[in-house]
């Protein structure tokens, strides 16, 4: 990208935008009154507490951290009306990824056959979507890709303790994603503040299963592959941070607290939010809150709460918006973002019935792969053999078509 100025070519600043987002939930709705029957809370007690009215829950076993990430991913390109070809880079914030490897964003972008983009996942607790978008605006002003796709997605009620009331509560299911474009146009992200203290990582944690404390019936019996959580510590922590981070935000973009139209700060508890946002003196109406619907869904809860605040025309072109986070690490992380608005492309009626067809044809070539690689491996092992060889080079020429 270049541009003309006082006569000589120069690069063009690239700039980060929004241009696609969506949001992906599990079919079951569990409520308060629900939880109550399994461990000793109430509704009343989760609602004054919390802010939290229900949460939604992964019952069916096929719907993984990935299914849901792809759907929500899905979302974001179609409201682009960006060719999957053209993505680059796909970024999973996730805690609760599929595996420890491979990485749940390499299962995102298999389901969505974007053969040409890069994949990883981002560990930074429920910091981790506002990580990916920091990541994601380095990649684009740095010119090193175009087309960004962040994505926060959770199945916690896989890890989450159900006879634990301190957590159970307060967690939930589900996937927003946001398309990132590179443009000239000034705006998009302008700022981003990323903290960590990892002195206090034990106050909210899922201390096996991983290389320290590998899985044993130990363990397990234990009950060390759940969340184990600090809730009054975790609380004092993101009391103080939230203000503070976003005050380092705004003064990283030039802005203010006055200037900013919308806050989206992480979902966690309605008592966190209201106490960080009182404490910047930013009045109710400029905060966006839907944590009621959803509970704590982690990496995903301000990518949805960002789909939810458009629904609702929470956000304007040209306002100045906020997105705020805290987590497990400790971490922290905020966000300072222009809104463009849609960018409003007319997408022509028979782009979805060509979706559809590349989203099974990405299924169909996938499985493909899979095959040939057996096939691959079978044939290999009579070394030599010319019939295997033909054949395993065929497979190749195959492979690399395919990701033209
Ligand atoms: N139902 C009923 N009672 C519960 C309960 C539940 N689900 N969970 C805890 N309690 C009880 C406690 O056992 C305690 O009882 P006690 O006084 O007899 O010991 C009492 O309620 C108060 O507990 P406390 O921990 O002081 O409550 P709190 O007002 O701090 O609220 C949290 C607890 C967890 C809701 C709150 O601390 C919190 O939200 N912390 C941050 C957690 C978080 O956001 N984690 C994710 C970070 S990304």
């Amino acid at each position: 990208m270049v541009g003309k100025h006082n006569g000589q070519f120069q690069p063009l600043q690239r700039y980060a935008h929004i241009t696609g987002w969506g949001k992906a939930l599990p079919d079951r709705v569990v409520t308060n009154d629900e939880l109550a029957q399994i461990v000793d809370t109430s509704d009343e007690w989760i609602r004054t507490r919390t802010g939290i009215h229900q949460r939604y829950v992964a019952i069916d076993a096929n719907e993984t951290t990935a299914t849901l990430g792809a759907r929500a991913a899905r979302a974001a390109l179609e409201k682009a009306d960006l060719p999957i070809g053209k993505l680059d880079l796909i970024i999973c914030a996730t805690s609760s990824p599929e595996h420890l490897f491979p990485s749940t964003a390499s299962l995102i972008q298999d389901a969505l056959g974007a053969t040409r983009a890069g994949a990883f996942d981002l560990s930074a607790a429920c910091s981790g979507f506002v990580y990916g978008l920091a990541l994601a605006r380095g990649m684009i002003a740095s010119g090193q890709a175009d087309n960004v796709l962040v994505v926060g997605a959770e199945t916690l009620s896989r890890i989450v303790d159900w006879s634990d009331r301190n957590t159970c509560v307060l967690f939930g299911d589900g996937a927003g994603a946001v398309l990132l474009q590179a443009s000239a146009t000034p705006g998009g992200v302008l700022s981003t503040v990323l903290g960590s203290d990892g002195s206090g990582g034990d106050l909210l944690a899922v201390p096996a299963g991983g290389s320290k404390q590998p899985a044993t019936l130990e363990t397990v019996a234990a009950g060390q592959h759940f969340i184990k959580m600090d809730g009054r510590a975790v609380f004092r922590f993101a009391t103080r941070v939230m203000a503070d981070a976003t005050r380092e935000v705004l003064g990283k973009a030039g802005l203010e607290v006055g200037d900013v139209d919308l806050v989206i700060p992480h979902q966690a508890n309605e008592r966190i939010i209201r106490l960080s946002m009182k404490q910047l003196g930013l009045p109710e109406e400029k905060v966006f809150i839907n944590l009621q619907y959803y509970g704590n869904t982690s990496t995903a809860s301000i990518p949805i709460a960002l789909c939810d605040a458009i629904e609702q025309e929470r956000l304007q072109p040209n306002d100045n918006m906020v997105m705020v986070g805290f987590g497990a690490g400790l971490t922290w992380a905020a966000s300072a973002i222009k809104w463009v608005g849609p960018v409003s492309r007319e997408a022509p009626l028979w782009r979805a019935g060509q979706r559809t067809a590349t989203y099974g044809l990405a299924q169909m070539r996938s499985r493909l792969l899979r095959l040939s690689r057996k096939m691959e491996g079978t044939l290999m092992t009579e070394e030599g053999d010319a019939l295997s060889e033909a054949l395993s080079k065929r497979i190749e020429r195959w492979r690399r078509s395919s990701k033209e």
